[in-house]
């Protein structure tokens, strides 16, 4: 990574950050060397207790049981809203948007928000939901879905959210792992301008299963629905009458808040469970650190909810902190290319939190649809969820933030709860998809193929040496599977599976899934690396590398590569990819094969499936694995369609 690849954080934006560099170290030396004291300040100020803790960590990380804030007690939603009724009960709490431009947006204040998670938590309480029971959230990207959310969290039942796009069987899997007795779903869902018959998977999905007793319906499209009597119920009228006095549930700092299902792209999908307090506590104080949350911010992470992105910085996070949290219902893609820009506009978002995938699609459409729109609202931009390629970067920064904003790469994991790494928003300059630094209280190492500490510049896997209030406390009903997965293969460390860089300033640099390292000639390449080559072309909008198996059985490089919209894909272009590669990388790196593809496969949270990507390269289509995670299965033919003659 070139230095002249640094954008300066102009100074108008350090002066007004939260925290500053030389805060950022003091508060960072004290999380490690007085733990203690810097959690118990940290939970005092963001977080309301009912009773305080006894012990603010026990247990351990390397044991599996590491507990936060023991004998403490609290409520999540009370926290997300009621707390901030005095001082902000007529404040916009959340903002939601329609897919479609010409549907009115709807809002509501945290004295409005407040209310109708009370009256859903008594309803649920009414339809025999007690506390600790489990309730499968399976909604769009509507209002009503953050109710369910924080009606659960209020009344003391764990929350599962499943992705809306995710077919019957993920669905039923889900379900019958955590043996939810309630799911809540709607008539339809909007995506990409369809309707997804949500309610009907439901209907498919419980077929089979024996715990659920009642599934709750927002009428969200208006079609007509299959009913089971007995069991189905509108969410309408489940709500009439039902009084808005709802008790609290004075929760345990350790009790589950949600189990979350990993997306499961090549084994059986794990339940991350989270707990009350510490997740609380590092949501809040995460997105005021690195999401430089303000009072009076519009706080825009454009992530479905069913991701854990959408759990810590859609909900959790922001309404801990007062902020007004927007919801976006629908996909952004090249059918809609102003829509972001509109609501950008609109609401005068100051905060904007989305994937590296979704920015290249908005790039992919060009300038004009951002620049039409006024952005002067936007502070801070953030990135999620995958390696960012430096050109997607530098358009992020330079169109969508006009080089105002800085903007952070941050790295963490569904297991993390929350931001582990990320640049410092108030760091005199920023360079793209690197000068991440650990989050307070986070301890970490790389360590060699041997298991062994790497110390100064270099890299390896990226591990974790401590427990942080935000992690997972186990995988729901298999705490073998936990320790299994997170803590055996580096004793002592929790395994983020993750490669990174380190250089000579202690800052890191995620290089991907150790899984998408490829072994070419004996020689170890990170597919990140051809791909930022490859993206380096400006006629490029999105590439993805895997590895194949050449005819002489050894590894070659396949690339999978997205032109921009109207750019011609021909040979011309090809052999200029490749000679980027050769110059940028060397020989070895140069891909084998440059296979044009209209659009990439990806899950739910814009990850590319890149294990889709390998099969097909290497003509394995009738084995395609597990499909259900995609978020649109159609990719997956096209792509089958334009590998024929490789
Ligand atoms: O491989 C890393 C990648 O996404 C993984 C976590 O996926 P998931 O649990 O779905 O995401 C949770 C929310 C982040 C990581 O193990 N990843 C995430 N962020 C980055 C990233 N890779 C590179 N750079 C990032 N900023």
């Amino acid at each position: 990574m070139t230095d002249s690849l640094a954008r300066p954080v102009p100074d108008s934006f350090r002066q007004k950050a939260n925290v500053d560099t030389e805060t950022y170290e003091r508060l960072y030396r004290q999380s490690l060397d007085d733990s203690d004291s810097f959690w118990a300040e940290q939970a005092e100020r963001l977080v309301h207790w009912f009773t305080p803790w006894e012990t603010v960590q026990s247990g351990s990380l390397a044991g599996g049981d590491a507990r936060w804030f023991e004998g403490a007690r609290l409520n999540v939603a009370y926290n997300c809203l009621d707390r901030h009724l005095e001082s902000r009960g007529d404040q916009t709490a959340l903002i939601w948007e329609a897919e479609a431009d010409d549907e009115p947006a709807r809002t509501f204040t945290y004295q409005e928000l407040r209310e109708a998670v009370c009256r859903l938590a008594t309803a649920l309480r009414g339809i025999g939901v007690k506390r600790g029971d489990r309730v499968c959230l399976y909604l769009p990207m509507i209002p009503e879905a953050v109710i369910s959310m924080l009606a659960c969290a209020r009344m003391g039942a764990i929350h599962s959210v499943v992705f809306s796009g995710s077919s019957p069987d993920a669905l039923r899997e889900r379900i019958d792992d955590f043996d939810a007795t309630v799911v809540i779903t709607a008539d339809q869902a909007m995506r990409y301008g369809r309707k997804v018959p949500v309610k009907a998977n439901v209907d498919i999905a419980c077929e089979t299963l024996e715990s659920v007793k009642r599934v709750v319906v927002v009428q969200r499209g208006g079609d007509e629905v299959n009913w089971q009597d007995g069991r189905d119920l509108w969410f309408h009228d489940l709500l009439q009458g039902a009084s808005a006095d709802s008790p609290v549930a004075e929760m345990e700092a350790e009790d589950p808040l949600f189990i979350l299902y990993t997306s499961g792209a090549t084994t059986t999908p794990k339940g991350v469970m989270h707990t009350c307090g510490g997740y609380l506590v590092y949501s809040a104080l995460t997105h005021e650190v690195i999401l430089d949350h303000h009072a009076g911010d519009v706080h825009w992470c454009i992530a479905e909810l069913g991701w854990i992105t959408g759990h810590t910085y859609t909900v959790y996070g922001p309404l801990a902190n007062g902020g007004t949290t927007l919801l976006y219902e629908g996909a952004l893609s090249a059918r809609n290319p102003k829509r972001a820009w509109q609501i950008v506009e609109k609401h005068r978002v100051n905060t904007l939190y989305t994937t590296p995938t979704l920015i290249r699609t908005l790039m992919a459409q060009g300038d004009a649809h951002v620049t039409e729109h006024d952005r002067s609202s936007l502070r801070l931009l953030g990135s999620v969820g995958e390696p960012i390629n430096p050109e997607a970067w530098s358009w992020f920064h330079r169109v969508v933030g006009e080089e105002r904003c800085p903007v952070v790469d941050t790295w963490w994991q569904t297991e993390t709860g929350g931001i582990m790494l990320s640049p410092l928003p108030a760091a005199e300059s920023i360079k793209p998809g690197a000068s991440a630094r650990p989050f307070f209280g986070i301890d970490v190492a790389l360590l060699d193929e041997q298991g062994a500490i790497v110390t100064g510049e270099g890299s390896g896997r990226l591990v974790i040496n401590r427990s942080w209030p935000g992690q997972m406390r186990t995988v729901y009903g298999d705490h073998d599977r936990f320790v299994s997965t997170y803590l055996t293969e580096f004793p002592g460390h929790y395994a983020s599976g993750d490669a990174a860089q380190r250089d000579g300033e202690g800052e890191y640099r995620i290089t991907g899934h150790v899984d998408d390292r490829l072994l070419v000639e004996g020689v170890s390449l990170e597919t990140s690396d051809i791909e930022n080559a490859l993206t380096a072309d400006p006629r490029i909008a999105e590439a993805a590398v895997v590895s194949c198996t050449r005819d002489n059985g050894s590894q070659g490089v396949y690339a999978w590569v997205t032109p921009m919209l109207g750019e011609p894909t021909d040979e011309e272009l090809a052999d200029a990819l490749k000679a980027r590669v050769l110059n940028g990388l060397g020989a070895v790196a140069v891909p084998d094969v440059i296979q044009w593809a209209p659009a990439l496969p990806r899950t739910r949270s814009g990850k590319i499936l890149r294990r889709i990507l390998k099969k097909i390269a290497n003509g394995e289509i009738d084995d395609l694995g597990d499909t259900t995670t995609l978020a649109d299965a159609n990719v997956v033919d096209s792509l089958v369609e334009s590998s024929r003659g490789n």
